[in-house]
């Protein structure tokens, strides 16, 4: 597309966005005037669907009415209402994703199944500098299994000079690697740069080299397009609280390939996932449910459910074609007017990205501070990077006009 800097230009593209009309189902924060601010923080947590409180009223009421009987008339089932609607945020058939736990701990959990390093292919591929909970993971995963993380670690890093990992240098190293590779762990987009990857690439050659290829969606899901089955991806976790809009700590997605699902590897058990039919006949022997749901351990947080399920209504009928339009098209317009009125601001987001941007500004911490007094919410990351992320479904172009108008005043002032 091609964008003008004029505000006429941004309330055009507002008029004629047909996600629009989205932002009215959700909460928008609001200063002391009560005038609403400018929320960019969704890559951390979304905001609140309207419809969330009607949600989990819903269910307090079944628990206060019914007590443990609600389990019968919908709890047991509850995780299953997102199926469907998941499978299609992923690309993935209803049977190779659950919802469950949180984003960490369900890393920890696929890593224990699909982690199996030998002495020969004990090595894990990682972006340097990587969410430093996915260093955590694969750091004591790779202990408990008697290596040395500082010899298992293969971490792909940019070339001297620049700041984003060339997909060709990836695409090599694991080639040149192959023998010793047991897995390749990275992130669909990262959470720093904002780059995302060619996943489909990368789970093609990974798996033509004979590795595991699993990612961590975090700042994927609800921002990229995926077809996580199509692909060949082994397994992938991500959260529901940045882009989904689930609520501070919603719990986790998670996918496994089909083709795992007849599993007789390692995992962690519990009574979630063995098979309905025969969990309440409470025996000691382990009966899988051969899908995704087999890697379930607990039973399903109802409370921390029920928001994601409002927000998942509002996805499906956005669809994440047009989400992702507009995400593409929300940030290169950030970019186009930050380049034309900004120039002093270096934006490390390459063209293949989701919907957030990634500045390297002078001074960037007071700037990210002056920013929050005029009522931006964007975040700060050390050593010199301010994130910002329009959200498809609540975020306007005016909004990205009035952003750029107050960062230039921030760095020109
Ligand atoms: C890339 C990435 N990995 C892991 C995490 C940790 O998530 P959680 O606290 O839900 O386990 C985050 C959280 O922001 C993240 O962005």
């Amino acid at each position: 597309m091609k964008y003008e800097k004029s505000e006429a230009f941004a309330q055009h593209l507002d008029e004629t966005d047909k996600l629009a009309k989205h932002r009215n189902d959700f909460f928008y924060p609001k200063d002391n005037n009560n005038n609403e601010l400018i929320y960019f923080a969704g890559n951390s947590l979304g905001l609140q669907p309207k419809k969330v409180s009607d949600y989990l009223t819903k269910e307090l009421c079944l628990w206060s009415e019914k007590g443990v009987l609600g389990q019968e008339e919908r709890w047991i089932e509850y995780h299953e209402k997102f199926n469907e609607s998941t499978a299609k945020l992923v690309g993935a058939l209803p049977s190779e994703v659950v919802v469950m736990n949180a984003l960490t701990l369900n890393i920890h959990l696929l890593l224990i199944s699909f982690y199996q390093p030998c002495e020969a292919k004990y090595k894990i591929i990682i972006e340097k500098d990587a969410f430093p909970s996915d260093y955590y993971a694969v750091q004591s995963q790779i202990k408990l299994h008697g290596f040395e993380p500082k010899k298992a670690l293969i971490e792909l890093t940019p070339r001297v000079g620049e700041k984003i990992l060339r997909h060709d240098d990836i695409f090599a190293t694991i080639e040149s690697h192959r023998d010793e590779i047991a897995l390749i762990y990275l992130g669909g987009v990262n959470y720093y740069t904002g780059q995302s990857f060619n996943l489909k690439e990368i789970a093609k050659v990974g798996r033509k080299n004979g590795s595991i290829v699993g990612f961590n969606l975090a700042h994927s899901a609800g921002n990229l397009l995926l077809r996580l089955h199509d692909w060949d991806v082994d397994f992938s976790a991500w959260c529901t609280y940045k882009y989904l809009c689930a609520g501070p700590g919603s719990p986790s997605g998670v996918f496994v390939h089909k083709r795992h699902h007849k599993w007789n590897g390692p995992r962690l058990l519990g009574w979630w996932g063995n098979n309905k039919d025969s969990r309440f006949e409470m025996s000691s022997t382990f009966d899988p449910i051969n899908t995704a749901e087999g890697w379930q351990i607990s039973n399903a947080p109802i409370m921390g459910m029920a928001p994601l399920l409002a927000a998942m209504n509002i996805y499906s009928k956005a669809g994440m074609n047009s989400i992702r339009e507009k995400g593409e098209n929300i940030s290169f317009y950030m970019e186009f007017l930050i380049h034309q009125q900004i120039p002093s601001v270096h934006i490390i987001t390459p063209e293949d990205r989701g919907c957030q941007l990634s500045l390297v500004v002078p001074k960037g911490k007071k700037i990210h501070d002056y920013l929050l007094k005029k009522g931006v919410i964007c975040d700060w990351r050390n050593p010199d990077v301010i994130r910002v992320a329009p959200h498809p479904l609540y975020n306007s172009y005016v909004e990205v006009f009035n952003f750029v108008k107050i960062l230039k005043d921030a760095i020109e002032n």
